[in-house]
């Protein structure tokens, strides 16, 4: 992979990169086409990051389906799959990490310790392997593409980072191969998350002040499933994820909550 990225850069083509853990969704492939329109050459990663998931975490049963995703990526234009092993990437005495301290620490860095210095890392090898001009990163994940963002700034990477929209399925759930756990009923409960964000952004629209109050709304919106439990509610600033003390500037209302056993993440930014 490293071999034929640096033989591709030396024809001056345009690598595009679009890194994902495989079982693919719309929000993948939505990367892909953007990748395919800017890019000569569209890379994608299918590795599923033993880094990144705690030891509590679904890392054993994470879906996978590589024949599919196969199939799924070349018709959205990719050109190459980098499909490494996990002991290619961290072969026996691997030692070294990348972290983004403070981004790492608030909304999901506090229930999901580890996971962003897992995810950090094997994205700085993957562009070291890929050698991405641009590489595609979905908003779903709104505090990955921060710290993604902050690292490429921090160590001066020579690339250019394209965090792009959160496709929803029909009924408003935000993509994610982690749908994949849910049956019917829990399928419809999870919609809350969006019924709730959706709810945040009426009450800012309609000048609500504070954000307790927008909080206290979103929680009763989420608790009126059985199915829900409530990891966080943040109200954060869109860049720094420090709390949004006064509601203005861009800010980033941001929710992970399980339904069931699966635990799934949402967000919407807004502008005030
Ligand atoms: O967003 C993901 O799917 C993963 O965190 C990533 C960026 C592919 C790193 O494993």
């Amino acid at each position: 992979m490293q071999k034929f990225a640096a033989q591709t850069k030396k024809c001056g083509k345009i690598i595009g990169f679009v890194p994902t853990m495989g079982y693919l969704h719309q929000g993948h492939l939505s990367l892909a086409r953007q990748a395919k329109k800017d890019a000569d050459i569209v890379i994608m990663s299918i590795f599923v990051n033993p880094a990144q998931f705690g030891p509590k975490d679904d890392f054993k049963k994470y879906p996978r389906n590589l024949k599919q995703d196969c199939r799924l990526a070349k018709k959205a234009g990719v050109d190459i799959i980098f499909y490494p092993a996990a002991n290619e990437m961290y072969p026996e005495n691997y030692q070294t990490c990348v972290e983004v301290v403070e981004l790492s620490k608030p909304l999901c860095g506090r229930s999901r310790p580890g996971h962003f210095k897992g995810v950090t890392t094997v994205v700085v090898k993957l562009f070291n392997i890929v050698k991405p001009d641009i590489a595609y990163f979905g908003q779903k994940d709104a505090q990955q593409a921060v710290i993604i963002k902050q690292m490429v700034s921090d160590l001066n990477m020579d690339l250019k980072i394209k965090v792009m929209p959160i496709i929803r399925e029909p009924g408003g759930l935000a993509a994610s191969s982690r749908n994949a756990y849910f049956s019917s009923s829990q399928r419809k409960d999870a919609l809350v998350l969006k019924k709730a964000l959706q709810e945040a952004v009426l009450m800012i629209k309609s000048d609500e002040k504070y954000e307790k109050n927008i909080i206290k709304a979103m929680k009763n919106i989420i608790n009126s499933v059985s199915s829900s439990m409530i990891d966080y509610i943040a109200i954060a600033d869109a860049k720094t994820l420090k709390p949004a003390k006064h509601l203005k500037g861009d800010i980033l209302i941001a929710l992970a909550v399980k339904i069931g056993k699966t635990r799934l993440i949402d967000n919407v930014q807004v502008h005030i």
